[in-house]
């Protein structure tokens, strides 16, 4: 690992945001192990990834709210950590503020749901699928895994509702077994998030997904494109020392 990464240091530390070589031999190989993958993007955390991928989910169904589950770890940013440590539980699809600093209105565009609860899940989603962009989930949840029967209930759901299903995979990625947690549960998100390994412990993240998923490279919201363009760039997605393969 460290010999190849300074080899590829010699060649340039940025990607920003263009495509190099090894950014192209490692995106076919994630596309060729990462079952839901039919196109890859690169971001730098997973954080960044989450961010993302909520953002390309509101572009692509024109809808503003993203479902998660309570407890679940979704990264740093405001959208993610609500609900994460909720003082008190019951009153969903409501969330809460994790930190300090948070807008409220962030936050109001999250709803959230008790994990590996399929009744209470099919019940908010009955009431709320027109505002419903995405359900985010970790299907191992910190420690908690997933019943098989709620993810593919989840995807049932997604499916009926014409909501993405977005499996965050930052930490079962590469490590529940090789295709991640979509390959071990046999259940094929639209999108999934991936981190930590992926870079072999370097700052590297991608988003894995449906090849009509608007995950491509790009600075603003164009219209030329069949659906809105949502931003998806920064400076050091992804470095070339981080994607060695
Ligand atoms: C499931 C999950 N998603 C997202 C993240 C955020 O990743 P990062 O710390 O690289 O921003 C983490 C971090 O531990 C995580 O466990």
């Amino acid at each position: 690992m460290v010999e190849a990464s300074k080899a590829q240091l010699d060649r340039g530390a940025h990607m920003f945001g263009s495509l190099n070589d090894v950014a192209v031999m490692l995106a076919e190989r994630l596309v060729n192990d990462i079952p839901c993958a039919e196109k890859i993007a690169y971001a730098t955390t997973g954080s960044e990834a989450t961010a993302y991928s909520m953002r390309l989910a509101r572009a692509f169904t024109g809808r503003s709210k993203i479902l998660k589950f309570e407890g679940a770890y979704h990264g740093n940013h405001d959208y993610a950590i609500v609900s994460t440590f909720p003082k008190e539980t019951g009153n969903y699809p409501q969330g809460t503020p994790d930190s300090y600093g948070q807008p409220e209105a962030t936050v109001s565009t999250m709803l959230v749901c008790p994990y590996n609860d399929l009744a209470t899940l099919r019940k908010i989603v009955a009431e709320h699928h027109a505002d419903i962009a995405a359900i985010f989930a970790e299907p191992v949840q910190r420690i908690i895994p997933a019943e098989p029967e709620f993810l593919h209930g989840i995807r049932e759901i997604c499916d009926e509702y014409d909501i993405l299903f977005i499996m965050d995979e930052v930490v079962t990625g590469f490590r529940l077994c090789y295709g991640g947690a979509q390959q071990w549960y046999d259940v094929k998100p639209d999108l999934s998030t991936h981190g930590k390994v992926v870079g072999g412990g370097g700052p590297l993240s991608c988003i894995a997904g449906r090849a009509d998923a608007p995950i491509s490279t790009a600075r603003c919201t164009v219209t030329r494109w069949p659906r809105p363009q949502p931003w998806r760039c920064s400076t050091s997605s992804a470095s070339r020392a981080s994607m060695t393969v």
